[in-house]
């Protein structure tokens, strides 16, 4: 039987936990609030694939790209899409957040990337979530940005082997590592759409310029396709004066980029690591969750 969180959250409200029911007053003093909107419910699908490609990207490290990679991924299942996540950090925290320990295993995404003869279908794995599999990683992977700079178009390597499965899915997200070396403009080359998680605090803005700017070069240079499918804002909490201004400085300055969408600051999400599941199992019913469902549907309706 899944084990669920729900009831542990419910017993007292967390400090960090934003209020639950904020008056008229309080929506206009938070720009997030303010911003949402009711979005459709997602058309049913008659056939599966072929995948969009989303990297989940920002080189600034703990800002919520694991975590939203993998309840992303569960909550487009919950709408009837097919999800392989791509684990591309060689920390392997996505296969440790769905419950694979990716550590023991001989085979993962090293051995696609680095081997001819080794498909990606030899590596994935389905998780406790049917509709939902996962290409795992661990420290191996590490080598692989050395060992790749010798390579014949090195910066391809990830794309040519998810060719393999990209009829299968209808999204394939892939999990970057805090960086912007090889591993990662793999990924920026193998994408359709980029999900910039940013965490809502000040230092948070810095980076951004230089990722965009990389994100540009890549597809001038390697992926005319490529696109910014959303920056998401990671971590808010709607009680500090310092977040609600961040969030309005990125919004002022990326416009409707900023999904509406925000994912709120709570303790619910470190608990999930621990469980090996995504939120929208482990606590279905809790604002995270309807939180990733909504990031979900603005997904599907770009
Ligand atoms: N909305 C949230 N509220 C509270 N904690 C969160 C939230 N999202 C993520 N976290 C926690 O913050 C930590 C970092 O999150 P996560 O691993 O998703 O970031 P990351 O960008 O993938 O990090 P890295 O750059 O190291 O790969 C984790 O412990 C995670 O559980
Ligand atoms: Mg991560």
């Amino acid at each position: 039987m899944a084990i669920r969180g729900d009831a542990a959250g419910q017993a007292f409200a967390l400090p960090t936990d934003p209020e639950p029911e904020m008056g008229a007053a309080a929506s206009r003093l938070d720009p997030a609030r303010a911003r949402m909107r009711r979005l459709p419910d997602p058309k049913p699908l008659t056939q599966h694939g072929p995948a969009r490609i989303i990297a989940m990207c920002n080189q600034k490290g703990g800002v919520g790209k694991t975590t939203s990679t993998i309840n992303l991924g569960a909550a487009l299942v919950e709408y009837g899409r097919k999800v392989l996540l791509i684990d591309l950090d060689p920390q392997g925290a996505l296969s440790v957040g769905l419950g694979v320990p990716a550590q023991n295993l001989d085979r993962t995404i090293y051995n696609a990337l680095m081997e001819r003869r080794t498909s990606l279908k030899d590596v994935r794995v389905s998780t406790d979530i049917p509709g939902l599999d996962l290409v795992p990683s661990n420290i191996d992977l590490s080598a692989a940005e050395v060992q790749l700079v010798s390579e014949v178009a090195r910066e391809q390597t990830l794309m040519r082997v998810l060719a393999d499965v990209r009829d299968e899915y209808d999204y394939i997200l892939i999990d970057c590592q805090p960086s912007l070396g090889l591993l990662t403009v793999n990924a920026l080359t193998a994408a359709q759409g980029v999900v910039i998680p940013l965490e809502c605090e000040f230092f948070s803005l810095r980076g951004v310029a230089l990722l965009v700017d990389t994100i540009e070069k890549v597809k001038e240079r390697l992926n005319p396709e490529l696109e910014i499918s959303g920056i998401l804002a990671t971590m808010y909490d709607a009680r500090t004066v310092h977040c609600r201004e961040v969030f309005s400085r990125v919004v002022e300055a990326f416009g409707d980029t900023v999904f509406r969408t925000v994912i709120q600051r709570t303790v619910r999400f470190p608990e999930t690591t621990v469980a090996g599941q995504p939120i929208t199992t482990w606590a279905p019913t809790s604002s995270g969750a309807s939180a990733y469902r909504d990031l979900a549907k603005e997904v599907l309706a770009l």
